[in-house]
């Protein structure tokens, strides 16, 4: 009988402990994954970070370029090219070193044809001394010349 009674109690004695092992097992099971999916967040997040600075870099660098390009592509034209286009059909005239093609300004200038007496040399005297006396055009006149702008010269 005595055999018996302390098999039943051995058992269950030990029952607890197994369940408290195999929680504390668990615990560590989870907080290790824990771990895996906080350490995965922190990767993702250098990631994100590493690769929008190669981006934001890249951009600039691609601005710098578009930058020095630009500066490149001004558009030199010599003296000779200038009086190729002495016309009323291919008017270009040079005013303070930059060069304006204005063939389709011709029809619209108040000044009627006076403007072709410009066309394919420097005109910079005949624009700001207007023939007749009548000075030098208008702030807004040498505002129009802009847009008609092709280059500088050489
Ligand atoms: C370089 C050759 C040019 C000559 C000899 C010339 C001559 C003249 C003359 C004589 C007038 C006075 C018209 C009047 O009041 O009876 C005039 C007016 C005017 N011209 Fe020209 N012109 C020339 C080029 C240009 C160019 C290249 C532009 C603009 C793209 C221009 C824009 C004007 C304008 C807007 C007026 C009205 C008055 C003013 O705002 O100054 N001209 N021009």
């Amino acid at each position: 009988m005595t055999k018996i009674i302390k098999k039943n109690i051995v058992p269950k004695v030990e029952q607890p402990f197994q369940e408290e092992k195999q929680q504390i097992a668990n615990l560590q099971k989870d907080s290790s994954m824990s771990i895996k999916v906080f350490s995965i967040a922190i990767l993702s997040v250098v990631i994100i970070l590493v690769g929008a600075l190669l981006l934001t870099k890249t951009n600039q660098n691609t601005e710098n370029t578009k930058g020095i390009s630009s500066e490149k592509q001004i558009n030199k034209i010599t003296k000779e090219e200038l009086a190729k286009h002495s016309t009323k059909d291919t008017c270009w005239l040079a005013i303070s070193g930059k060069v304006y093609d204005v063939t389709k300004y011709i029809s619209s200038h108040p000044g009627g044809e006076a403007i072709l007496e410009g066309c394919g040399k420097d005109a910079t005297d005949l624009f700001f001394n207007r023939p007749g006396g009548k000075g030098s055009h208008s702030p807004s006149a040498q505002r129009l010349l802009s847009q008609y702008e092709i280059g500088e010269l050489e």
